[in-house]
């Protein structure tokens, strides 16, 4: 009995460390490990990447957009879990730029990964796979959730020239969804949403809102620029024709 419970003990060990070790040994001499979003987005927004000088998507950029953009998050966690692995393993072997996940903008300072394809194996992808997907889940999270979402959006923004709106909500607010089944999808609204603005939905119970900004009323419509100045924050649910004569101010107030 003795020699296999110590076994096991073993096997647990390995396996528990096994991840970093792929990691470190097969992963980081191209993926930094953790370095705060913030300072990423300075990096990248202010620096064109002089900062930190990277190569390739930091372990929680990775760990964030993995687990964010592949299947569903909020789905069965061992499903997601499988879900991130098979992708991982997927782009280890075959990676493909068409495939990525990462913003455009920061792409353009990486090079294609060159695939590992004979030099890892699959359950060592496996382990890796568990190990990105475990990583400081609660610095990943608090620092960019959402966040991120408006910094998609506002990288968006540059390039079009569209202003954000971010529509500051709860799952439980009556107004909020009036204003979203008979305001925002009348055609009128719509098409100039559509044309001009880049809508963000934040749930402000789960969420903090980008730019230090602040709420308590839902629904909350912010309009955003492109060089993150704030146009206009307007609380409340409007009819059509107001809701409009809003999207026209902040259309007013752009430069
Ligand atoms: C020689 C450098 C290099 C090595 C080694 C490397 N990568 Fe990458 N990896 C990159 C670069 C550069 C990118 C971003 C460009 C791209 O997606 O091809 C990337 C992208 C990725 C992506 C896709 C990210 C996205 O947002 O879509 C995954 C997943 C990934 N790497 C996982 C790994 C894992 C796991 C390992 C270790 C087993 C590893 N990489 C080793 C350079 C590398």
């Amino acid at each position: 009995m003795k020699p296999l419970f110590s076994m096991l003990l073993c096997v647990g060990m390995l396996f528990g460390t096994e991840g970093q070790e792929v990691y470190e040994k097969k992963c980081a001499s191209c993926h930094q490990g953790y370095i705060p979003m913030s300072k990423i987005k300075e990096n990248f927004l202010d620096h064109n990447n002089t900062l930190l000088k990277l190569t390739a998507p930091t372990l929680n950029q990775l760990s964030y957009r993995l687990k964010q953009r592949i299947g569903d998050p909020k789905g069965d966690n061992d499903i997601h879990r499988m879900e991130v692995a098979a992708f991982v393993s997927e782009y280890v072997l075959h990676p493909d730029r068409e495939k990525s996940l990462c913003l455009d903008d920061v792409m353009q300072y990486f090079q294609t990964m060159p695939s590992l394809k004979g030099k890892v194996t699959e359950e060592e992808l496996e382990a890796v796979s568990a190990y990105i997907y475990d990583l400081e889940k609660e610095s990943a999270e608090e620092d960019s959730v959402q966040y991120e979402g408006f910094e998609q959006a506002l990288q968006q923004a540059k390039k079009t020239h569209k202003i954000i709106m971010i529509k500051a909500m709860t799952k439980d607010c009556h107004f909020c969804r009036k204003m979203e089944r008979e305001v925002l999808v009348e055609k009128e609204v719509a098409d100039l949403l559509e044309k001009d603005f880049i809508s963000l939905t934040i749930d402000i119970s789960t969420t903090e809102l980008p730019l230090g900004l602040k709420t308590e009323l839902t629904p909350s419509f912010i309009f955003i620029d492109e060089n993150a100045n704030v146009l206009l924050n307007i609380p409340g649910s409007w009819n059509k024709t107001d809701f409009l004569e809003i999207l026209k101010e902040a259309k007013r107030k752009q430069r």
